[in-house]
């Protein structure tokens, strides 16, 4: 596997006052009104000319000398915001795609703070810019950028400088979640993503174990163990601690971290959803690609996180249906469904968290395809037990643009679709609401602590290239989780 992070990382991010001597392509902001920047070389009567407006994700680029100028439309003066200049900055990249060296004034907008334009302006192109090249023998699908030059005038500077610095890293995070989930199964086992975690935690400052199947045995995670049954892969928990000193709070993560999804005895068919079943890990690699942003963002809130890795496969040896599996806090699980396996190794992880006795817990999962039904694939869902937590959630979402929408958890009216005649429940629900009863059974391993649950279902991966992502996984989570873990406040 090639290092998507590492690749992006590379890419050399600064500012400059003026355009710099080895940009090939520049970007200039371009408003519906007021004037149009006139090293740009085309007056706003050529631009309308040719469809360009000014509005927002619009491009339009012409030759200027060997290289490109790309008018880069941001909407109404004054009503651009971070988010706005974010995907206005992965238009341009998209646009400016064949080039290795890019220059952009989009953060020199007003209206934006200078902090949060830079950070924008930087994963917009870093994120757009991303490609996955995998097993390809042509390297040249890869991404070619190099570097990146925020012009901006000198008052704005430093502001933009240290947002672009923090843009980058969250963007070299997110990169690493897409490259971990876009890699095909047999190249990414629990094992390896194990590994992956070792040397990354060891690379930014996080403690890491790894604990294997006897140690699993040992713990009593029997949800991990039966989703494991029918592998010939061991299964991996990997938990690692950012530690900084006097923390703000204690946030709990955990990933559902299944490298393949086949169903297991309950098989999938061979449709387009079980072809995508390599990245069921998504959650796992949020995490993962979360915890080693940390450090570099100078993140104050302690972070604890579990990655829940194994297989789900069939076999002589694998989870039967009726079996009845005994978690780690103790809760007995009768297997109705060897498809619904997310939220068995999602049990063992939050009921060791809540063991740590964190402030709030969140995990993060692929966890159910009837959350594409009520929400379309773009939105994830959001439960949660603790309101002020789900709310800050809501509030990280819209400030970072990856949409999360509240469906309620229902306790009282759905925890008995639940209900088991051999055991304290069974892993499925009923036909409907399956995202909802998915939550209440995870709900039954979080004990006091405030819990919120992220189904990515649907938003782990696109289907096309648009705008800072590109066809395959998407990394979601990642900038959430970033976002939720150095803002954290305690909720209550
Ligand atoms: N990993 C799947 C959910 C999924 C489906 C993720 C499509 C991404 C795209 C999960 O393990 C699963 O199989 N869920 C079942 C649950 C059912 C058996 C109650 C589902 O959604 O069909
Ligand atoms: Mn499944
Ligand atoms: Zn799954």
């Amino acid at each position: 596997m090639t290092d998507a992070s590492a690749t992006l990382s590379a890419v050399d991010v600064s500012t400059a006052r003026s355009v710099p001597r080895a940009a090939t392509a520049v970007g200039y902001a371009v408003a519906t009104k007021g004037a149009v920047a006139r090293s740009l070389g085309l007056s706003r009567s050529a631009l309308e000319a040719n469809g360009f407006s000014g509005k927002p994700g619009q491009v339009l680029a012409v030759p200027s000398g060997d290289g490109l100028a790309v008018a880069v439309g941001v909407g109404d003066p004054g009503s651009i915001d971070a988010n706005g200049l974010r995907s206005a900055a992965a238009a341009f990249a998209r646009a400016a795609s064949k080039h290795a060296h890019l220059a952009t004034n989009l953060a020199d907008v007003d209206g934006v703070d200078a902090k949060a334009a830079g950070q924008a302006v930087a994963e917009g192109v870093l994120l757009a810019s991303y490609r996955y090249v995998g097993l390809k023998n042509d390297e040249s699908v890869g991404s070619k950028l190099e570097s990146l030059t925020l012009m901006v005038g000198e008052k704005r500077q430093k502001g933009v400088d240290q947002g672009a610095e923090r843009g980058a890293v969250v963007a070299a995070a997110a990169a690493f979640a897409r490259e971990l989930a876009n890699t095909p199964p047999t190249y990414l086992n629990a094992k390896d993503i194990a590994a992956k975690a070792v040397d990354i935690g060891s690379a930014s400052g996080l403690h890491v174990e790894v604990f294997n199947k006897d140690e699993l045995e040992q713990m009593g995670c029997g949800g991990v163990l039966g989703v494991n049954r029918g592998s010939t892969e061991p299964p991996r928990m990997v938990k690692l601690t950012w530690s900084p000193k006097n923390p703000t709070g204690h946030l709990a993560l955990v990933g559902k971290g299944i490298m393949y999804d086949s169903g297991g005895i309950s098989l999938k068919p061979s449709d387009a959803f079980h072809q995508v079943m390599k990245m069921d890990m998504s959650g796992a690699a949020a995490v993962l690609s979360t915890m080693s942003a940390l450090k570099a963002l100078k993140c104050r809130t302690k972070v604890t996180a579990w990655l829940m890795c194994t297989d789900n496969m069939p076999s002589g040896s694998a989870l039967k249906l009726g079996d009845v599996l005994t978690m780690r806090n103790g809760k007995t699980v009768e297997i109705h469904n060897t498809d619904a396996e997310g939220r068995l190794v999602l049990a063992d992880g939050l009921s060791l968290a809540v063991e740590e006795e964190p402030d709030a817990i969140v995990d993060i999962a692929t966890l159910t395809g009837a959350v594409m039904g009520a929400l379309g694939p773009d939105i994830a869902g959001l439960l949660g037990t603790d309101q002020a937590l789900v709310d800050q959630l809501k509030q990280r979402s819209a400030d970072i643009d990856e949409p999360v929408w509240q469906l309620p958890l229902e306790k009282d009216r759905y925890r008995k679709l639940l209900d088991s005649v051999v055991a304290d429940m069974r892993n499925i629900g009923g036909p409907y609401g399956g995202t909802i009863t998915a939550s209440i059974f995870l709900s039954e391993f979080t004990g006091d602590v405030p819990w919120a649950h992220l189904d990515i279902a649907g938003p782990m991966k696109v289907d096309g290239d648009e705008g800072i992502y590109s066809k395959g996984a998407t990394g979601f989570g990642t900038r959430l989780l970033i976002d939720l873990a150095c803002n954290f406040s305690l909720p209550g």
